[in-house]
């Protein structure tokens, strides 16, 4: 009876509970716009760029008249912001407080491209959180990254903001970041995330930022959307549309990206914000007359929130009234709004804990997760044997370059809050790690990365005569790459290669750490080193990744996530390029080499260049590590398979040295025939392996034929029957392949 009575109690409990349960979001969301007016619901959808505690600002906001603000990260100018929006308007609906926070916060991890290079998205979700902490202690519940645009083309400033060349490497990172920022599940520490830029952005002609894109509906659906759906999926909150204009249509008013893919196809929940001035930059672009009817384009192609054009703010009640956009459009970008700031649970806690901000910066394990990422991003491009240093015969090093102690520029670009202060470059790395046992000596030659020799090379010359050994820091400033800073000219800038030339004729062994936003042309470094370790701009921490790696105490493991062109004239160059109908012969002699007979009129006939060769410097997918690896042909366990199978391929790699070291096996498939012309190699899996000196390890993949799937002539999206190959290897130039049949 007891027992009865007691689960009738645990009834009664549960439905009085449930007549009082909390609303749902979508209920709050509902409640809220139901007493809203038609300018408030405006307000939400304007964010403001803020620099201090503006009064101007803050009554806006009092008048509900700011749904977000970005550019201001002093909690206490921030709280005040926020009591504006919430104690003092009439429905005190809170700000969603933005930053860009793109690769760390205090705590800088390497630019995106060399977390790509780690081909480790655990370790680079795990970045993305120690980000949110720091950033959401301050306030920022929204951050403008991750970067999802796929880059071609290192001329490219913002090729370093990204994950690279390769579709399935960017969708890996993208997801990891985003899960990163907003965490496994909502609490204070979660930011919203922004995949951005919607779309094809890094297709800019020329590699000169904001240029035009020609890029095709089915290059975009096989290539440039896809990281952006899986990150949809992975249930990120908010998106950034791009400034180009593709085929002619600015993206910020383009209605088939947003409304019909993102929206229609995806089922995409969150917001959509421009760019900075987007909406406006559609009038510069020829695309619309005058910012109100940028703003009636914008608003209807689905773009929720207008980032500083003042075109939704100034001009959508007349549009509504006019007739030009709906009630029921601007209901919905608001709900889209709402249910951002009502999941990361603003309402409930708008405010900022000042009491001790800083605590969340710079705590030893963001620090230690830094250091690794930097490890890892690090790519041993060439190396003769001087690494890792001998400590036993090393005793004398000379450090030297203008990337040796730059504490600002090692961090790289959108570094709006690292503090050099706490960069550890390699100079003092290099000194607190071995200076009891090797004695560090630095002349750094050069004091910047633009600058022409004004006697500093002598004296690192005349210092290298002491030295057993010289590591140089070359690389560039942090300003040379990131948005707005495309070159024409991707070698090292400067009087770099006069230093290096000079340092190289003193004939000791010259070990070269590159740091830098891209990928650039190094055919005159790979001649006047002795190794070349490419950091890309390592962050925080990477000095003593740097000086760890260079000594051996860590094994370089990270893998090219762009191709490095031997020559600036080859771009675009990129692994996953299509075939042609006169594939590129691999000659690789040089115009002078080739021998002319007596009326010659042709030097060939294929798709290569006729002064220089047509493979890159060093492919996608490839680095070196502290031994060496061998790769046996791959297995599977048939060679048929149906649409909706699993290949299960093998592959077995020995390390045929002396050191341990972690290799990023990969997986790459070709489909041989389609009904469009397909990539010559796609990267479809990857696994890092640590594998022990003479031990054989067995990579397994599961490839789903599903994964085969692309957008073929007729637009749909599938499989197609047909002869496939497979390879498993160590870069996306390495390995013989497998053949298979979907039948
Ligand atoms: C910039 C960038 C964008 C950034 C935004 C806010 O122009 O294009 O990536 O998030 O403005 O700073």
């Amino acid at each position: 009876m007891k027992r009865i009575m007691l689960s009738v109690a645990v009834a009664m409990l549960a439905a009085a509970t449930c007549m009082w349960a909390q609303p749902t979001e979508d209920e709050r969301v509902e409640e809220l716009l139901r007493k809203m007016t038609l300018q408030e619901k405006i307000g939400q959808l304007n964010q403001l760029s803020v620099g201090g505690f503006d009064h101007n600002a803050a009554g806006m906001m009092r008048a509900g008249m700011v749904g977000s603000i970005l550019n201001e990260c002093n909690p206490n100018v921030l709280n005040r912001y926020q009591r504006a929006a919430v104690e003092d308007s009439r429905l005190g609906i809170p700000l969603l407080i933005s930053r860009d926070v793109i690769h760390g916060f205090k705590t800088m991890f390497p630019i995106p491209l060399g977390l790509a290079a780690t081909f480790d998205p655990e370790l680079v979700q795990q970045g993305a959180r120690f980000a949110a902490i720091e950033a959401t202690a301050s306030g920022i519940r929204w951050t403008f990254s991750p970067m999802l645009d796929i880059a071609r083309d290192p001329r490219w400033g913002r090729i370093a903001e990204g994950s690279g060349e390769d579709t399935y490497l960017d969708t890996q990172m993208g997801v990891a970041m985003v899960k990163g920022y907003q965490g496994e599940t909502f609490d204070q520490t979660s930011m919203a995330a922004c995949v951005k830029h919607f779309v094809a952005y890094g297709a800019a002609e020329g590699g000169r930022d904001y240029n035009s894109t020609g890029v095709s509906e089915r290059t975009l659906r096989n290539v440039y959307l896809p990281p952006f759906e899986a990150c949809v999926e992975a249930g990120v909150m908010t998106l950034m549309t791009s400034f180009n204009d593709n085929d002619g249509i600015p993206s910020t008013g383009n209605g088939f990206l947003v409304n019909d893919v993102l929206r229609g196809e995806w089922g995409f929940e969150g917001f959509v914000v421009s760019d900075w001035a987007s909406i406006y930059e559609m009038v510069n672009h020829g695309y619309a007359e005058d910012n109100k009817h940028a703003g009636e384009l914008a608003f209807n192609a689905g773009v929720d929130m207008d980032m500083m054009s003042y075109a939704y703010i100034r001009h959508l009640e007349e549009l509504i009234n006019e007739g030009k956009v709906s009630m029921e459009d601007l209901d919905n970008a608001v709900r889209n709004i709402l249910r951002v700031k009502f999941r990361l649970g603003l309402f409930e806690n708008p405010y900022i804990d000042e009491s001790n901000v800083e605590a969340a910066f710079y705590s030893e394990e963001a620090l230690e997760a830094a250091r690794k990422s930097a490890v890892e991003s690090a790519v041993l491009l060439t190396n003769n044997g001087v690494l890792p240093l001998n400590r036993s015969k090393v005793k004398t090093v000379l450090v030297t370059g203008p990337m040796a102690d730059a504490p600002h520029d090692q961090l790289g670009t959108w570094t709006f809050d690292g503090d050099p202060a706490h960069t550890v470059t390699p100079l003092k790395a290099l000194k607190q790690l071995y200076g009891n046992d090797v004695q560090v000596i630095y002349e750094p030659g050069l004091k910047y990365s633009r600058e022409f020799d004004k006697g500093g090379i002598a004296k690192a010359v005349k210092a290298a005569k002491k030295a057993d050994v010289i590591l140089a820091f070359l690389g560039e400033e942090a300003i040379l790459s990131g948005e707005a800073h495309s070159l024409v000219d991707i070698s090292l800038k400067g009087d770099q290669r006069k230093l290096l030339e000079a340092l190289h004729e003193t004939g000791k062994p010259v070990v070269l750490n590159i740091m830098a936003g891209r990928s650039l042309v190094l055919d005159f470094e790979i001649e006047h080193s002795d190794a070349i370790l490419y950091s890309f701009h390592p962050g925080t921490m990477g000095g003593p990744a740097i000086a760890q790696l260079i000594f051996g105490d860590e094994t370089p493991s990270g893998k090219t996530p762009v191709t490095f062109p031997k020559h600036v004239g080859q771009i675009p160059l990129y692994y996953n390029h299509n075939m042609t109908g006169r594939p590129a012969n691999g000659r690789e002699e040089l115009l002078h080499e080739i021998p002319l007979k007596a009326g010659q009129t042709s030097l060939g006939m294929t798709s290569y260049w006729l002064d220089c060769p047509f493979a890159p410097e060093f492919p996608f997918g490839y680095g070196l590590t502290y031994t060496t690896f061998k790769y046996s042909a791959p297995e599977i366990e048939k060679t048929e398979y149906g649409v909706n199978d699993t290949v299960h391929a093998c592959v077995t790699v020995r390390n045929t040295g002396d050191k341990e070291a972690i290799e990023v096996v990969q997986l790459y498939v070709r489909d041989l025939v389609g009904s469009v012309t397909r990539p010559v190699k796609e990267l479809k899996g990857f696994k890092r392996v640590a594998i022990a000196p003479g031990e054989t390890v067995k990579v397994a993949f599961e490839l789903d034929i599903q994964d085969l799937a692309f957008y073929g002539k007729d637009m749909v999206k599938k499989v197609e029957p047909g002869k496939f190959q497979l390879w498993i290897a160590g870069d996306s130039a390495s390995g013989t392949p497998i053949e298979f049949e979907v039948k």
